[in-house]
């Protein structure tokens, strides 16, 4: 299934078959992306990051990807350094762009701006984060995480924890893992549970979620506890922020009650739902998760841009 020229900007732009397809082919990418083999297969390719939110692992990963796959990389300056801080409009900055570049990575506070992009690009936009929108190049990284531990994702227990309202990951991931056939559980005080419009759509896809403020109700049978943390920046109120802030925290006298097997995974950062002592446990998957990200990134980027076979 070809993906060359592909935008990759919501996880619904993908079939299992080709989620798949990703996944085997960042299973092959792992020595690359350790730097344990080498390639070019890139060699003469520009990936063009465009970040108007703060990042570490997304930016640094998909450089570190092209990096690894011998091709270059483009980053803008600082916002205010760009003439977006003159008026100029993001379609007008995309037209720019993509004459500099092979592909574009883009994070933007507002969603649908990955959608927008898309349209004024003649070369492949990968979504970074839109707002509380989508984020699918994290979501092709968790389910990589989780096939990696258990050799399957079908059956699989997960809870997905805390901010489920603005944490833009937990939307198209919920979606996945149930495509995937996983079961899930959403865990969030009330006012930050998952938006209805995620459930109905994980119900229309033959799913059953179930709903919770309780994390003791769930930590007994989970296989992965996927943490989130508390969107300070995306609360239009702070003092709704203070009533939910630090309502979950994973710790090690929480984690004696669950499966020996079980992983805790947090697409990160994290600021205080998952204590430093927990750092050091067979559970804590989360570091790797972040690894991850480059395998994933190389392989979506060796498909998207039709680049040599390794
Ligand atoms: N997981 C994730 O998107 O991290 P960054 O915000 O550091 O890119």
């Amino acid at each position: 299934m070809s993906f060359k020229g592909m935008d990759i900007v919501s996880i619904r732009d993908l079939s299992r078959e080709q989620i798949d397809q990703v996944l085997d082919l960042a299973e092959r990418m792992i020595p690359y992306a350790k730097g344990e083999l080498f390639t070019k297969a890139m060699d003469g390719r520009i990936l063009a990051n465009l970040f108007f939110e703060p990042s570490t692992r997304t930016r640094m990963s998909f450089e570190s990807a092209m990096l690894r796959l011998g091709g270059k990389t483009l980053e803008m300056s600082h916002p205010s350094m760009m003439s977006i801080a003159k008026g100029e409009t993001l379609a007008d900055t995309i037209r720019m762009v993509e004459t500099y570049s092979d592909v574009i990575v883009l994070r933007h506070p507002h969603e649908g701006s990955a959608r927008l992009a898309a349209k004024f690009s003649t070369k492949p936009v990968i979504n970074a984060g839109d707002g509380a929108g989508q984020h699918p190049t994290q979501t092709l990284l968790d389910l990589f995480t989780i096939r990696r531990q258990f050799g399957r994702i079908d059956g699989i227990k997960v809870a997905l924890v805390g901010d489920l309202k603005y944490g833009r990951t937990v939307h198209s991931l919920a979606e996945a893992l149930t495509l995937f056939g996983a079961e899930v559980t959403f865990v969030a005080p009330p006012p930050l549970q998952m938006p209805r419009e995620t459930v109905r759509q994980v119900e229309k896809m033959g799913g059953k979620p179930k709903l919770t403020s309780k994390l003791e109700e769930v930590i007994k049978e989970a296989d992965v506890l996927y943490v989130t943390r508390i969107q300070k920046e995306r609360f239009p109120d702070p003092a709704e922020y203070q009533k939910v802030a630090g309502c979950y925290r994973i710790d090690n006298t929480l984690l004696r009650e669950a499966k020996g097997d079980l992983i805790v995974m947090h697409p990160l950062p994290r600021v205080d739902e998952i204590a430093p002592e927990v750092d050091g446990t067979r559970h804590a998957k989360y570091f790797e998760q972040a690894f991850n990200g480059v395998p994933v990134r190389m392989a979506l980027l060796q498909l998207v841009l039709g680049g040599d076979q390794l």
